[in-house]
């Protein structure tokens, strides 16, 4: 929001150089936009095109989308395939039988490489582990392992014999995943012994040993476990297996399942903003197709290209742009087990070094705390790595705010590699609104427009479109191929939560709020709507504060929340990560004035901050997510009752509750 339109200051696009638009999948805005009037000419006749294109299918489909049921849609539903044929088979027949498909950093750096005839090897072999155990289509699968070669084989050898996983990430304590695998009615948990991350075993196996014992109505008869540290645990006999075990004798050959395109691929839950978390639900032909299209369109990915995601496959990034779409298109992986200040800050580009990463998809988060650590120590600055076999970023998660942005285009991808910032969800499978990198001019802090064949719009609480310029609620109004068909077991949870009444019950309700620039059509997202803030009856985006604060030089990262305020119904509460160290005292009370000043100047006097609190850092989940609940109830002086099981540094909370 600026504080006059008319002071907007001019917009400076990056554009991709001219080699890499002549190369790219789509290579300019006219190929762009021919890919969406295709769409809006025949919706149906565009996906039906490139789902006979991208997908090999066992019996073709002759239904392209039924609508009879909304929102319970049904795409290409009379076709057959098997999703890990398609990862796998595929690259067997065509030539990258021997072409590395995982290269797998440990934390201590171990590499270890397979190919894909190996992988198709392991999977295959597990599969039939699987099926000796009784385990079908239809089954639902918990899988609760770190970043692995082995997890990726566990999550394809589901797909293969038409069993449903649920991948549970590695970080959440045995109350979560006890109730994801009540949730799941899963029969099985495939698991590891241990997992090791920043040089620290932490325990795996007997977190399910906990949750199982919590729920004795759970229905999981077989836990097989994968050795990662030979370090001792409990055996039930009978139940437990070990993997190496299981799969010993199994042949090498599992002929697919050929599955439904509608029947379920996975479950992930997604924890809502409150209540219990919800089990969205992906289909095997829609979803596949969508993370095919997504790694030629946003990533642009070429057989030559190494591909680094740095998403844990407990998220949906880590589904779709680990385990499913690179191996779909026959791209080569980076997958690391660690974290990335361990040993050292510069662990991640060292590893883009070491492997010569081409594609290099990030989290801001991840990007704040190193732009941090490498002004701090120069040694693990970026300037240290030969970064050169990088061609282009890409940023997912959350709004990445301008500051950071640019040091990410400077300073990795040295002015010479396009950015694509892409939003999307857990519930949308795959990219929803990312710049095209070879076509798209970008301008930092926006994820610019939505892909081909996404249709996108930014309308009021009744649903109605909003004009460009005015900030609204985000909204999909076509089913796309790669949504969530429900939650699991709570149909009218699906349809009430993402497919409101209010706004006309047909309209898909993300759960952000977004602007589209007056000029250009770009979106920006401007934050969760239940985080926008109402001071003195001015919507304010937390995220427009935040990356405000965050362009201030001091600042290293902010966390803006709401609190209740007698005068202006709510004001601003920030909590300020400092570059240099925590500030105290009169030192503190002159750098928060500074920063209310910079707010105001920067957005309006409404934005301005009432309280500032420092802290060394910020309540974050173990996948980089800034809890803001917590913020909220610190910001109030409540106690915390709420479930932090998934924090990764609790005793930030006290620091941060004694900051005032
Ligand atoms: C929420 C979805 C998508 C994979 C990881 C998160 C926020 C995600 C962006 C982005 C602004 C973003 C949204 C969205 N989000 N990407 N590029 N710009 N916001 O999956 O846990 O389902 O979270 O993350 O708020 O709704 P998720």
């Amino acid at each position: 929001m600026a504080a006059n339109p008319s002071e907007k200051k001019e917009t400076h696009f990056y554009y991709p150089s001219e080699a890499f638009a002549q190369n790219a999948a789509i290579p300019g805005m006219n190929a762009y936009r021919a890919l969406c009037r295709a769409a809006e000419e025949d919706y149906k006749g565009f996906w039906a095109e490139l789902a006979r294109e991208n997908v090999l299918w066992r019996k073709p489909f002759t239904k392209v989308l039924n609508e009879t049921n909304p929102p319970f849609y049904k795409w290409f539903e009379d076709g057959e395939l098997n999703v890990s044929y398609n990862c796998l088979d595929r690259n067997l027949e065509n030539g990258n039988a021997d072409k590395d498909a995982v290269v797998f950093e440990a934390d201590d750096g171990t590499v270890t490489k397979v190919t894909y005839r190996e992988l198709h090897k392991r999977v295959c072999k597990l599969a039939n582990g699987l099926k000796s155990l009784g385990i079908q289509k239809g089954d639902r699968v918990v899988i609760y392992m770190a970043m692995s070669v082995e997890a990726i084989v566990a999550m394809q050898a589901c797909a293969r014999i038409g069993a449903i996983h649920s991948v549970v990430f590695g970080g959440f304590s045995a109350p979560s995943l006890s109730e994801r695998i009540g949730n799941a009615g899963a029969v099985a948990v495939i698991t590891a012994d241990r997992q090791i991350r920043g040089g620290r075993h932490l325990p795996l196996k007997a977190i399910v040993d906990d949750a199982l014992a919590m729920n004795e109505n759970h229905a999981v008869e077989n836990v097989v476990i994968y050795r990662r540290t030979g370090d001792k645990i409990d055996f039930v006999e009978g139940r437990d297996h070990w993997m190496h075990e299981l799969t010993q004798s199994q042949a090498e050959i599992c002929e697919p399942e050929w599955v439904n395109a509608e029947h379920p691929l996975f479950i992930l839950y997604t924890s809502g903003s409150t209540g219990n978390p919800k089990g969205a639900l992906h289909s095997s032909g829609g979803y596949l197709l969508w993370a095919i299209l997504t790694m030629r369109w946003t990533f642009d990915i070429k057989p030559t290209d190494v591909f680094w995601c740095t998403a844990d496959i407990g998220w949906i990034t880590g589904h779709t742009y680990n385990a499913y779409g690179p191996l779909a298109v026959g791209a080569t992986i980076v997958l690391f087990e660690g974290v990335p200040t361990w040993p050292h800050a510069g662990r991640f580009w060292e590893i883009i070094d070491k492997h010569k990463v081409s594609i290099f998809y990030t989290a801001p988060t991840a990007i704040r705390s190193l732009i941090k650590a490498s002004n701090e120590n120069a040694q693990f600055a970026p300037e240290q790595y030969n970064l050169s076999s990088l061609r282009l970023l890409g940023s997912v998660g959350e709004p990445i705010n301008p500051e950071a942005w640019l040091w990410f285009y400077k300073h990795i991808g040295k002015e010479r590699c396009p950015i694509v910032d892409t939003f999307w969800q857990t519930e949308t499978g795959g990219h929803v609104i990312a710049p095209m990198p070879g076509a798209t001019p970008l301008v930092p802090g926006s994820c610019t427009l939505p892909l081909p064949g996404m249709f996108v719009r930014v309308v009021d609480e009744t649903g109605q479109e909003l004009p460009w310029g005015q900030g609204g609620i985000l909204v999909i109004n076509r089913p796309w191929p790669s949504m969530i068909r429900t939650v699991w077991g709570n149909d009218e949870r699906y349809k009430t939560h993402y497919w409101p009444e209010e706004l006309g019950g047909k309209l898909y309700q993300a759960g952000d709020g977004a602007i589209r620039d007056p000029e250009t059509g770009y979106f920006t997202i401007t934050g969760r709507i239940d985080d926008v803030l109402n001071v003195s009856g001015h919507a304010l985006g937390t995220m427009e504060v935040e990356s405000v604060l965050s362009a201030h030089p001091m600042v290293a990262e902010a966390a803006v929340v709401g609190k209740p305020d007698d005068l202006t119904g709510e004001s601003i509460c920030a909590f300020v990560i400092l570059k240099n160290e925590l500030p105290k005292g009169d030192e503190a009370k002159t750098i928060a004035a500074d920063l209310r000043k910079w707010v105001s100047q920067e957005i309006s006097p409404i934005a301005r901050p009432k309280e500032i609190r420092f802290g060394e850092n910020l309540p974050k989940t173990r996948s980089g997510k800034i809890m803001r609940r917590l913020l909220r109830v610190i910001a109030r002086g409540e106690e915390i009752t709420q479930d932090i099981s998934t924090l990764e540094n609790p005793a930030i909370l006290e620091q941060l509750r004694n900051s005032l």
